[in-house]
């Protein structure tokens, strides 16, 4: 059969061009407008992390083992802040683990934390330095400078083995489960 409503539509379309009906109508571009299907779409903020562990409630045997296990935690929430472009976070986040290490201080004067080698003030001393790397840490990524940031995380990680050889008693179980993380996968 003869198709009517294409006829109508094809009228319709061959109107359009002069549809404006003034003398200052908007040049009509002859080529088919395409919706720009090669262009990228414009790059957008990915979405903060879906849920952040509070690594502040975290707790271990003694002093160092809370430390650390906050510390552990901390690194990663700072990982994801530099993925998703949110050193903003990474400040209050480093933060948390500021008590953690006064703890450990005042263990480390009480006697009630005994470093494995017996050796406090080595042990004090490398705490220190590694304190320290963090408040790099801290600057560079208040200063919002990514490049600073991933090198500062990188003298921060590459602190854990120097103590860790001479001063970790035991090999550490599994990462403990913050908690606010997302369940694990079933397999
Ligand atoms: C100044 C010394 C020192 C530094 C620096 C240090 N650690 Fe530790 N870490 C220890 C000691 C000591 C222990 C063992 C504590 C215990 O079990 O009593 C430990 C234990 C751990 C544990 C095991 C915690 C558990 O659940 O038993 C993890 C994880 C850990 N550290 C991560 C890190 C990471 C990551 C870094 C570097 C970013 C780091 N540590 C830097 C001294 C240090």
């Amino acid at each position: 059969m003869t198709s009517r409503p294409f006829l109508v539509a094809a009228a319709l379309l061959a109107l359009a061009p002069t549809a404006c009906g003034r003398s200052d109508c908007p040049p009509v571009s002859t080529s088919t407008p395409s919706p720009t299907p090669s262009q990228p779409p414009a790059p957008t903020a990915p979405p903060a992390a879906a849920v952040k562990p509070d690594c502040g409630a975290l707790t271990g045997a003694n002093a160092v083992q809370t430390e650390m296990r906050m510390l552990e935690c901390t690194l990663q929430l700072v990982v994801t802040a530099i993925g998703r472009n949110d050193l903003a976070s990474v400040p209050p986040a480093i933060s948390t683990l500021h008590a953690a290490k006064e703890a450990t201080e005042q263990a480390l004067h009480a006697g009630t934390y005994k470093p494995m080698n017996g050796d406090v003030a080595a042990f004090a001393a490398l705490d220190e330095a590694f304190h320290a790397s963090l408040v790099t840490l801290v600057q560079a990524a208040g200063a919002n400078d990514h490049a600073a940031t991933a090198a500062a995380m990188g003298t921060v990680l590459g602190g854990c083995q120097g103590c860790h050889a001479t001063f970790r008693p035991t090999m550490p179980p599994a990462p403990s489960t913050p908690p606010a993380a997302p369940a694990g996968h079933a397999h």
